[in-house]
């Protein structure tokens, strides 16, 4: 066996950067175990992905019973049952109307598939002037090019500028900073608002479609809209004719406590990406559920030009099968709901010690704490990295959470707090006692640098 020798090393696998992290070893529940005995309660499911926690029995079960039988068959030659199977799983949660699935192996290549199913579909109207996808600021949506054009994060774009569409973005619609002269409501309009002017401005017969998260996920740091935003962006859509769809790869499959986000406002939405929670780890597994008018227009006009290998694969869609099982069987859904009440009041709270926590918020499991200047709201220093800064804290506390910047990817701070749905009580009393530990050994840290760099 080839070790990584120390952290200096140099490693053939490369991700975001230098440096590397000690091997994971193995995981049960909502902890994992790196190889040198260590291990770290999941306080963001990797990235929000491990639903059903790790190592889940029945999952690994169907998994070992699917892969006796057949691992690969390809979607020219062959439909397989895990497949079939899971599609109508998917479709019984999905609300009326959306009842055609394909599947994908990722988030990013989910909403790639929910971009071009809807443009050939404008395509086979004969409406090929609507070329260009309408998102927000700040989001993001993937890392292909397609997806990095819907994308609002800057660090994540500027190298590639040039490469992809430059497609227009309205702002998201925070709740925590709300401009001046505006409420809650009256803001989360004027946002919504911003798809009228822009669409208005290109011209309706431009738009492909407008792509959103129903609650953000780690670009905003689980925003949560006014329950007046989605009912205009609704009434908009539907005036000028705009296919919405939604980006459920991170919030839905019961992340927030309901199995869609946009269950939360009844959403009547054209496509549905989904993706992390459905493998929930245990296989490469996404999907995108859309309405069957769209679906026969394309297929009866010589079919969906799209396509990638391992679409369907019958050992990850027999996993997903599982997952979804567990997900229904053992009150998942549910339990997000009840435990992430109990997490975001106690994280509410806990948030009052400290003068540089200016939020906390989401839905579910899908929290967030912002760390800005309480009372101005300010983002912190950038050169603090206090979202990277406090995150290597918790990991040494033993807490894995999940850091961004809050504004467009380049000022602001946050962590997401995302735990497996299977999360207890007990245990969430476990997270916020290591998190405290961390939060407070930062707070030390804060004080110094504040110290030295007086406002
Ligand atoms: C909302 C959203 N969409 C798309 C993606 C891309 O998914 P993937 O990393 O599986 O390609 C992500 C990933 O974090 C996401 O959070």
């Amino acid at each position: 066996m080839n070790a990584l020798k120390n952290t200096t090393q140099k490693s053939p696998t490369f991700y975001i950067s230098h440096g590397h992290k000690p091997i994971a070893a193995h995981a049960n529940g909502i902890y994992i175990t790196a190889n040198d005995g260590k291990r770290y309660l999941d306080g963001c499911s990797g990235a929000a992905v491990v639903q059903v926690g790790h190592s889940h029995p029945a999952v690994l079960a169907a998994m070992h019973e699917q892969i006796d039988q057949l691992q690969f068959s390809y979607r020219t030659q062959f439909e397989n049952q895990p497949a079939i199977d899971l599609g109508y799983k998917i479709v019984a949660h999905m609300p009326p109307g959306l009842d055609r699935v394909f599947f994908v192996s990722g988030g990013s290549e989910a909403v790639e598939s929910a971009m071009k199913l809807v443009r050939q579909y404008h395509f086979h109207r004969g409406e090929h002037e609507r070329t260009i996808f309408i998102s927000r600021l700040p989001s993001y949506h993937g890392s292909t090019l397609g997806a990095l054009s819907l994308t609002g994060y800057q660090p994540l774009q500027k190298p590639f500028e040039g490469t992809y569409q430059l497609y227009p973005k309205i702002p998201s619609p925070t709740q925590y900073r709300i401009p001046e002269g505006h409420t809650a409501e009256s803001h989360a309009i004027a946002c919504a608002n911003e798809l009228e002017t822009n669409i208005l401005a290109i011209g309706a017969h431009r738009i492909a479609g407008f792509v959103v998260e129903p609650i953000g996920g780690a670009s905003t740091g689980a925003e949560v809209p006014h329950n007046s935003y989605f009912p205009r962006i609704q009434a908009i859509c539907k005036q000028y004719g705009i296919p919405l769809i939604l980006d459920e790869v991170l919030c839905g499959v019961g992340r927030t406590g309901r199995w869609l986000a946009a269950d939360y406002w009844q959403i009547d939405a054209d496509v549905i990406c989904l993706a992390k929670g459905l493998g929930a780890g245990y296989a490469p597994l996404a999907a995108i559920v859309a309405k069957d008018e769209m679906v026969e227009t394309v297929l009866s006009n010589g079919g969906f030009m799209h396509g990638f290998t391992y679409a369907g694969n019958p050992l990850a869609c027999a996993a997903g099968c599982a997952v979804l099982d567990v997900i229904d069987n053992e009150g998942l859904v549910e339990n997000a709901a009840k435990q992430g009440e109990y997490l975001l009041a106690q994280l509410q709270q806990l948030s009052e010690r400290f003068d540089w926590i200016g939020d906390v918020r989401g839905r579910g499991l899908l929290l967030a704490i912002e760390f800005a200047d309480k009372a101005s709201k300010t983002p912190l220093p950038n050169d603090w990295k206090v979202s990277q800064t406090i995150t290597d804290m918790a990991y040494d506390e033993g807490l894995l959470v999940y850091p961004r910047k809050s504004l467009n990817g380049i000022a602001g701070d946050h962590i997401l707090i995302a735990p497996p749905l299977i999360i207890t009580h007990a245990q969430c009393d476990e997270l916020l006692g290591l998190l405290t530990k961390a939060l407070t050994t930062f707070d030390t840290h804060y004080q110094k640098i504040a110290q030295n760099n007086p406002k």
